[in-house]
């Protein structure tokens, strides 16, 4: 067996959603949650923005960037931004719409079994983390707490409705990180609206 199959097994039996869910979804439909054109996603895009206490982040990482809708409107806030995603379609539409934005920076990568090296001061989780499995929720945890600088900003975002597909519920997601409030964050904002909820959280 290949490297790649073996991996995809291991992915899959973590239930986390592997990188061919997004690439299937993404051939059948280039913007498949309507980001370009859904007023629903353009108002929650400007609260997610508008609740970043910082001016400016030196070094911002943005987990699950898609086609780059919210990456462009976060980019005005970074001096860096480093966005990732496992689906290559997904990127190449975020790299072209934010070609004219040199502080932006793409790769390809799979949270939890990747990660960048470095620290950041920002990290975006914006309706992503329901795809990680339950073992991997954890693992996901760790990394973005270990690669966040003291003082950083760590922003939840996601829709708390059940989908049947997703491993885990955004609710699910957000009081996983909740529970590390004290040890390693505190809380700076939590808003809940109709159908989704964002909490703003800061590395001890
Ligand atoms: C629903 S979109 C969210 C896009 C954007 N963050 C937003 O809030 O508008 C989720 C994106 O996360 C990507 N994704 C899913 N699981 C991922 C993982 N484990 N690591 C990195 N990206 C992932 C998908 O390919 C998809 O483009």
């Amino acid at each position: 067996m290949s490297d790649l199959q073996q991996s995809d097994l291991q992915q899959n039996a973590s239930g986390t959603l592997p990188p061919d869910y997004f690439e299937k979804m993404y051939a059948a439909n280039p913007d498949p949650w309507d980001f370009e054109t859904s007023e629903y996603e353009a108002k929650k895009y400007a609260a997610t923005i508008a609740a970043l206490p910082k001016a400016q982040y030196r070094s911002a990482f943005e987990i699950g960037g898609s086609i780059g809708v919210l990456t462009e409107k976060l980019s005005s806030r970074c001096q860096s931004l480093l966005s990732i995603d496992v689906s290559q379609q997904a990127q190449a539409r975020a790299k072209a719409r934010c070609q004219h934005l040199p502080q932006v920076k793409f790769e390809v990568m799979q949270v939890p079994y990747e990660y960048p090296t470095h620290r950041f001061d920002l990290t975006l989780v914006s309706e992503v983390g329901y795809y990680w499995g339950r073992d991997d929720l954890p693992l996901a945890q760790q990394q973005i707490a270990d690669h966040l600088e003291p003082g950083g900003h760590l922003l939840l975002v996601h829709w708390t409705p059940y989908v049947e597909e997703y491993p885990l519920t955004g609710d699910e997601v957000h009081e996983a990180f909740l529970q590390q409030v004290g040890t390693t964050y505190r809380t700076l904002l939590s808003q809940r609206e109709e159908r989704y909820r964002l909490d703003l959280l800061e590395r001890l």
